[in-house]
């Protein structure tokens, strides 16, 4: 196979996309690079919905709270490019900050009511005004049909959802489920940051989240929290949160409602880690 092929700026995606599209279905798949298994069946999906697929890699500095988070952030493009490639012929999408945001670059100002406010919101002020200004200028740029994004990072995927219907992008939303290791632990880049015993400890969130759902039709959310909490403590996590939200508003519950979803967010070695599952189907309840 070819090298593939990897757009800089807007001006030649575009251009490519205008020869190449004709009446063909586009998915795109924003990431942030340093990419792993989890984003590689983001990929797959995509190719199940549409032919041609693009793959953005931007590291956004608009949802970092912390100018060192940002440096720090892996850049690995070469070795992104060539994972991609054992996935098919992917059109790669690797702009730079002035690209995505040039001068007459207008931010769209959604009120997120507390979408934001709850889980991630309260610890990361302002990151998903970030996401979402950089996710809805990803769209405006390739108009995709399609964009995919994955349940383990579950209130981005809520707020993305509600941006997409809120201001009516003619987008369609893909989530796609969580890819874990074999321990359980959902992957992410930063797990290359834990150790092999830190990896072990980890598993203590996916026990908990399990535990949670084996419980759930005996007992209150509250409840669950509560025995949740005492589970997770048997491990040796720092837990940031753990809470029991609707799906769509992200609200705490007290009562349980078709989709219910359990979160986490925990420090694993000053590693910090999330999670989430889905305690109760939605067709579970009527
Ligand atoms: P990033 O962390 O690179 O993740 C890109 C996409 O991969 C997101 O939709 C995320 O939910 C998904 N993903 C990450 N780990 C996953 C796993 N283990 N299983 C399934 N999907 C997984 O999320 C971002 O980038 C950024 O916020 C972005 C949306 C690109 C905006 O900048």
């Amino acid at each position: 196979m070819e090298d593939l092929s990897v757009f800089t700026t807007v001006d030649s995606l575009q251009d490519w996309l205008n020869i190449n599209r004709c009446d063909q279905k586009v998915s795109l798949v924003p990431t942030m690079g340093a990419l792993h298994h989890g984003h590689i069946e983001l990929v797959r999906s995509a190719f199940s919905h549409s032919k041609i697929v693009v793959v953005s890699i931007f590291v956004n500095p608009a949802q970092f709270n912390n100018e060192q988070d940002l440096n720090r952030y892996p850049r690995t493009l070469k070795q992104d490019a060539a994972l991609l490639k054992t996935v098919g012929n992917v059109v790669i999408f690797a702009p730079t900050v002035g690209e995505i945001y040039p001068k007459e670059f207008t931010k769209i100002d959604l009120e997120l009511g507390v979408l934001d406010k709850v889980m991630e919101g309260l610890y990361r002020p302002g990151h998903f005004k970030g996401v979402l200004n950089v996710v809805h200028r990803l769209f405006e740029i390739v108009k995709p049909d399609y964009g995919l994004f994955g349940v383990k990072d579950f209130q981005q995927l809520t707020v993305i959802k509600y941006m997409a219907q809120t201001l009516d992008v003619g987008v369609k939303i893909i989530s796609c489920d969580t890819v874990r290791e074999k321990s359980g632990l959902a992957s992410s880049s930063r797990n290359n940051l834990l150790s092999v015993s830190d990896m072990q400890k980890a598993s203590i969130i996916i026990d908990t989240l399990q535990f949670a759902k084996k419980i759930v039709s005996k007992f209150e959310p509250e409840q669950v929290i509560g025995l949740a909490k005492d589970h997770f403590s048997k491990g040796e996590l720092k837990l940031e949160y753990l809470t029991i939200v609707n799906p769509k508003t992200l609200e705490e519950l007290k009562y349980w409602v078709p989709g219910s979803r359990m979160c986490i967010a925990a420090y694993c070695s000053g590693v910090r880690l999330i999670d989430n599952i889905e305690l109760l189907e939605d067709a579970e309840i009527s």
